[in-house]
């Protein structure tokens, strides 16, 4: 299994073209704002703070880019559902996530974060058909699960395959930032997406 040897932050864009990737493959995270998208990545790459994190909803805004080894890209996307956003920037942000997916020609995976305290939202299943839609590789992470018990995760990721309608070979994965639960797990996913996109 490969290791994260050097992550370094890149670029961080409000629309696209600004960045097409030059090449090499990418690796999308998405979910809503405060799932701990920005805290999953930087646990995996090993680094404190590079994709910042908060404690106050809606930190990412715009799509930030990591190259990590010089081999691939980590693309932190903006989270989504936060209450406060005006109608104008919820227009704004499916746009610019319309754009990803449909620009973005290295794209060889996303990982989609949902809470494991909550069941997958109304926004989840969009953003989730929304991969279904681009036919791109996806898997599902049930974040924070360091604060649910074995018990209560295992009904957590019943329930939210149930949600997203996962063919019966696609499990939710629990994963912890705080712990590094389902660390390797997702490496080893990430390891097979930039295999099997080669070429
Ligand atoms: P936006 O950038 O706003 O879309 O949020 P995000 O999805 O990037 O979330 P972020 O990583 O900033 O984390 C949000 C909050 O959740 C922070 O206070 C984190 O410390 C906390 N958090 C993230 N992951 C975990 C985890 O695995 N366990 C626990 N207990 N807390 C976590
Ligand atoms: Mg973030």
């Amino acid at each position: 299994m490969f290791e994260v040897k050097s992550a370094e932050f890149v670029t961080s864009v409000f629309d696209v073209r600004q960045f097409e990737g030059r090449g090499l493959p990418e690796i999308a995270f998405a979910g809503r704002s405060n799932v701990g998208k920005s805290s999953m990545m930087n646990r995996i790459m090993g680094r404190k703070n590079l994709a910042k994190t908060s404690s106050t909803p809606g930190k990412t805004r715009s799509i930030n880019y990591f190259r990590i080894n010089n081999r691939f890209y980590f693309v932190d996307l903006p989270g989504y559902g936060y209450a406060k956003v005006s109608k104008k920037m919820r227009e704004s942000w499916g746009k610019l996530m319309a754009d990803y997916f449909h620009i973005s020609q290295s794209l060889c995976g996303v990982i989609q974060l949902v809470d494991c305290r909550h069941d997958p939202t109304e926004l989840d299943r969009q953003m989730h058909m929304m991969l279904e839609d681009y036919q791109v590789a996806y898997m599902i992470v049930l974040t924070k699960a360091d604060k649910l018990s074995a018990n209560q995760l295992a009904k957590s990721v019943r329930n939210s395959a149930r949600i997203f309608e996962l063919p019966g070979d696609l499990k939710p994965l629990p994963f912890s930032a705080m712990k590094g639960t389902g660390k390797k797990e997702v490496l080893k996913w990430i390891e097979w997406r930039l295999t099997d996109s080669k070429g």
